[in-house]
């Protein structure tokens, strides 16, 4: 088990990619305090994995979540080894169309979430040489239309996650990120939404298919949290097929 001892924190940890997450992170032996909106979800999952998982309902957007969050795992666990920065929400349009509300919600669930909560974690990382992995996405790097607010705070995440891993890379703290295309339930929204679109990004992905985030996903973010990845920060890693090759 690659993860076995430490304790992360993973947000949207109830559903889509981060429900994966944090099936995969109990499995490879971690102690997981994962933060969801959604009730349901996170009581199922709790109930699921047993003592090694406690959910925490936090809307990670308002003022105090990131404390409140770093306070729960410490008091469930006594440590903060890793922090998944996962939950993003976002709406799309035109840039023509995006209003300032669209470029706020996309800001206050995913840039200054992912900020607060490397702040508030950076004593216990250092503490214990430990790794955060924050998502990205394609759509950032490829400039995908409809995502002007999405694509703004995910290259925001990947930027500051660079000064981040030069920061703290003397403390030992790794920091890299994620780009994943995995069928969630919003990625299957958006293909019955937009479905040439989707169809197009599938014939593009090399590997032609997309990815499932519990066997395509989340053992590459179990890679970066992990000591395999230890001489690894600042880079940004594509979980999607193939489609985009970084140089
Ligand atoms: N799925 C993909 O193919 C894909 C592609 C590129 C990037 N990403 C990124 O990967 C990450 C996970 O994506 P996903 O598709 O699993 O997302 P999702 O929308 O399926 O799940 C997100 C989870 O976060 C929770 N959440 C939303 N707002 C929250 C808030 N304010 N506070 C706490 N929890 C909140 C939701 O309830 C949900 O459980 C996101 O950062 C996303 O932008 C995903």
């Amino acid at each position: 088990m690659r993860l076995e001892g430490k304790t992360a924190i993973i947000t949207g940890g109830a559903g889509g990619i981060g429900r994966a997450l944090t099936r995969v992170f109990v499995r490879e032996g971690a102690n997981v305090l994962f933060v969801d909106i959604n009730d349901e979800n996170g009581r199922a999952l709790e109930s699921e994995l047993g003592a090694s998982a406690r959910f925490l309902h936090v809307d990670i957007s308002v003022d105090g979540a990131a404390e409140e969050i770093r306070d729960a795992a410490i008091d469930a666990f006594g440590s903060v080894n890793i922090l998944v920065n996962n939950a993003h929400a976002s709406r799309r349009a035109t840039l023509a169309d995006h209003t300032d509300d669209m470029f706020a919600l996309s800001f206050d669930t995913g840039f200054y979430p992912t900020i607060h909560l490397m702040q508030a974690c950076y004593e216990q990382l250092k503490e214990c040489k430990g790794a955060v992995v924050n998502f990205a996405s394609g759509s950032g790097l490829d400039g995908m239309p409809t995502q002007a607010s999405y694509a703004a705070a995910k290259e925001a995440i990947r930027g500051v996650s660079r000064v981040a891993a030069n920061e703290w890379a003397p403390d030992g703290v790794r920091v890299n990120v994620v780009c994943p295309f995995a069928a969630t339930e919003g990625v299957r929204a958006w293909q019955e939404e937009f479905p040439e679109q989707a169809a197009a990004s599938v014939a593009k992905i090399p590997l032609k298919r997309i990815g499932d985030p519990e066997n395509d996903v989340a053992p590459i973010v179990v890679f970066l949290a992990s000591d395999d990845a230890k001489y690894m920060t600042g880079q940004t890693v594509m979980a999607d097929g193939g489609i985009i090759q970084l140089r």
